[in-house]
């Protein structure tokens, strides 16, 4: 499906750099992790390669410069589910995450069978069926998180950037969420890039860390060569024990 490619990315606000020059790419059906501490710039990286602030440098879906495209295949190429949303608050859930079909939409602009069957389907793996006719306005902080999220996955698009995505969620609904994600990624191809910062979840699902710090790339590798005791400390100042699961993925404790 959309392999993405970031080339020498740098991006900021009234002239000041927060991201510099960064570069990766991501295979189609990847799963890139963003860490790194607060106000390294993680969001805003997300935010350049979606097109939403200034940046020089380029990023090309399938070698195709994503600039070059317009709106709408734009719309269809990448999906983006910010950090901290802006939600049209009179919406019911419904209408709100059919809005996500809107660039697959035809001409008449009406919404087809299969776009409310992606729907449908989007709410009950995010278990918001029960919620479809309430108004955002009512949500819970965690509902509301899964309603942004049901929005961007609705998209179907070929790269979806999630940026902290379980902020909010308890543990099943984070969990929940990133399996849904990570099917997409394997039957569709759907290629991710996602900021979290909860270490251990960034871990076990992103196939790939790239860690940042001051706009910087600081290294990017498999998560138990990027997750080491020794960078926690010296880029977080955190005390930290990496740990092992069952299944060789580093878990990530904190010491008091
Ligand atoms: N709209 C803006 N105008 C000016 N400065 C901004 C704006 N948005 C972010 N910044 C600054 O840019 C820097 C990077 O912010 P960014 O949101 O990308 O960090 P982050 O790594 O996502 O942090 P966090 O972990 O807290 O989400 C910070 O110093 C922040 O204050
Ligand atoms: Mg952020």
């Amino acid at each position: 499906m959309s392999g993405l490619e970031v080339r020498e990315l740098s991006a900021g606000y009234r002239g000041r750099t927060v991201v510099s020059a960064v570069s990766t790419t991501v295979d189609s059906g990847g799963w890139l992790g963003i860490i790194g501490p607060n106000g390294a710039g993680k969001s805003t990286l997300l935010k350049a390669i979606a097109g939403l602030v200034g940046h020089t440098g380029s990023v090309l879906v399938d070698g195709r410069p994503l600039g070059s495209l317009r709106r709408r295949e734009r719309a269809r190429t990448i999906g983006y589910a910010p950090q901290i949303p802006q939600l049209p608050i009179g919406l019911t859930v419904t209408d709100y995450v059919l809005l996500g079909r809107t660039p697959h939409l035809g001409p008449l602009a009406r919404e087809s069978a299969a776009d409310l069957d992606v729907v449908s389907s989007v709410l009950a793996r995010m278990d918001l069926t029960g919620l479809a006719d309430r108004s955002l306005s009512t949500l819970s902080g965690g509902e509301r998180q899964r309603a942004v999220l049901a929005r961007a996955l609705a998209q179907r698009a070929g790269v979806l950037l999630l940026d902290e995505p379980t902020t909010g969620l308890d543990i099943g609904h984070a969990q929940a969420l990133l399996d849904l994600v990570d099917e997409l990624r394997v039957e569709l191809g759907t290629t991710v890039i996602s900021t979290l910062h909860d270490l251990t979840l960034a871990g076990q699902y992103a196939e790939r860390l790239l860690l940042l710090d001051r706009g910087e790339v600081v290294t990017e590798g498999a998560p138990a060569e990027a997750l080491t005791p020794a960078r926690l400390a010296t880029h977080y100042a955190a005390r930290t024990s990496v740990l092992r699961s069952p299944d060789g993925t580093p878990v990530i404790a904190p010491i008091r």
